[in-house]
């Protein structure tokens, strides 16, 4: 197949390029705007293939999409604006990414009669106390990421109503793994640890999110583009759930350091409680996620701790600016 993988120098992008490049006979055309969360260095290593090109531009920019579009047979979108926090402080991003550019792809595919699969969230839900939600649960975001990434499922569906296009929507539980960028928890606390840090955890830390491996959350997308049915949503979950707190404490232990290290801060405003979904729908499609969380976040710290060249530079950049500005502290050097 020929993919057009838009957001593809991202974290979970970068991961599901590698994964069809290595286990398939794929080409693929990668659409990056290349904001402070893209970077080549993620795809560094596959560059030389042949069946890879990289476009560099935004999905809201009709004349990139059909440049790099041209040869697809399908398009699978990551292009987003990720960060819960920044969506708080500047949303401005995420609806143009979310509603323009995801509208953008939606043209370019119906006119040329593609697949197109949007990979989703499962913080469009909202938070559940207990039991876990399916794909016919309400959609009921919180946040102007979850809310403005919930509208672009809705105008993902309507292509499938209106005008036939096969669309399919993947949301995925929260990943961890390779490459995502230190500002969220797991890459946070692991760069932290093993720096010696202090560990800033918002409030109490009991916030349960439900831990998907990068890898098999890139597996599941792939599943679902050829196996999934057009029209159809499917919920991606991984198959631990755990708090906040709980996964720090694991981290401080793999990276040989104490709790003294842990700050409670100041919680993020309207921080959802806990994301939890089923996944009947996905595993009657013949996929389920391989890598339970202990053995998936020792992987993580190890990958972390061996490639340091990968997120020095981020470290000694304007994530620095943005983490004083976010915590109150600053990190060593
Ligand atoms: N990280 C998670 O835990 C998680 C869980 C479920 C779903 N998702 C979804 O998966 C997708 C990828 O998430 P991620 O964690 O890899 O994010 P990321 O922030 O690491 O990467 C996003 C990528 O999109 C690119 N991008 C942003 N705006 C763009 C634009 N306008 N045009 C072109 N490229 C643009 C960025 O440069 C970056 O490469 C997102 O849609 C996200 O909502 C993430």
């Amino acid at each position: 197949m020929r993919l057009l993988v838009c957001g593809g120098a991202g974290f979970i992008g970068s991961n599901f390029v590698r994964t069809r490049l290595r286990g398939s006979d794929d080409e693929i055309v990668v659409l990056d705007k290349l904001t402070y969360a893209g970077r080549r260095e993620n795809l560094q290593d596959l560059e030389e293939d042949p069946r890879f090109s990289f476009v560099h531009g935004a999905i809201e920019d009709p004349a990139a999409v059909a440049t790099a579009i041209e040869r697809a047979d399908a398009v699978v979108n990551f292009a987003a604006e990720t960060h819960v926090d920044r969506s708080i402080i500047e949303p401005d991003a995420f609806v143009r990414t979310h509603a323009l550019g995801t509208f953008v792809l939606l043209e370019a595919a119906r006119e040329r009669e593609l697949r197109f699969l949007q990979v989703s969230t499962d913080e469009v839900y909202g938070s559940i106390e207990e039991g876990s939600f399916t794909e016919s649960s309400p959609l009921d975001p919180s946040s102007p990421y979850s809310a403005t990434k919930a509208g672009a499922d809705l105008l993902v569906s309507s292509y499938r109503h209106t005008y036939g296009t096969e669309t399919l929507i993947c949301r995925g539980s929260n990943n961890y793994g390779p490459y995502q960028y230190p500002e969220k928890l797991i890459p946070l606390m692991v760069l932290n640890a093993l720096a010696g840090d202090r560990l800033p955890v918002y409030g109490d830390g009991l916030n349960v999110r439900n831990w998907l491996f990068v890898e098999d959350f890139a597996s599941g997308i792939a599943h679902v583009l050829e196996h999934g049915t057009p029209g159809e949503a499917y919920n991606v979950g991984g198959p631990d759930e755990c708090a906040n707190i709980d996964v720090v404490r694991r981290i401080l232990e793999l990276c040989g350091r104490d709790e003294s290290l842990i700050d409670h801060v100041t919680d993020r405003p309207g921080h959802d409680r806990r994301y939890s979904l089923a996944s009947e729908k996905v595993r009657a499609l013949g996929w389920s996620a391989s890598m339970r969380f202990d053995v998936g976040l020792e992987r993580t710290v190890a990958w972390y701790r061996d490639n340091a060249w990968w997120w020095e530079p981020i470290r000694s950049g304007a994530y620095r600016d943005y983490y004083t500005r976010q915590y109150g502290q600053t990190l060593d050097d």
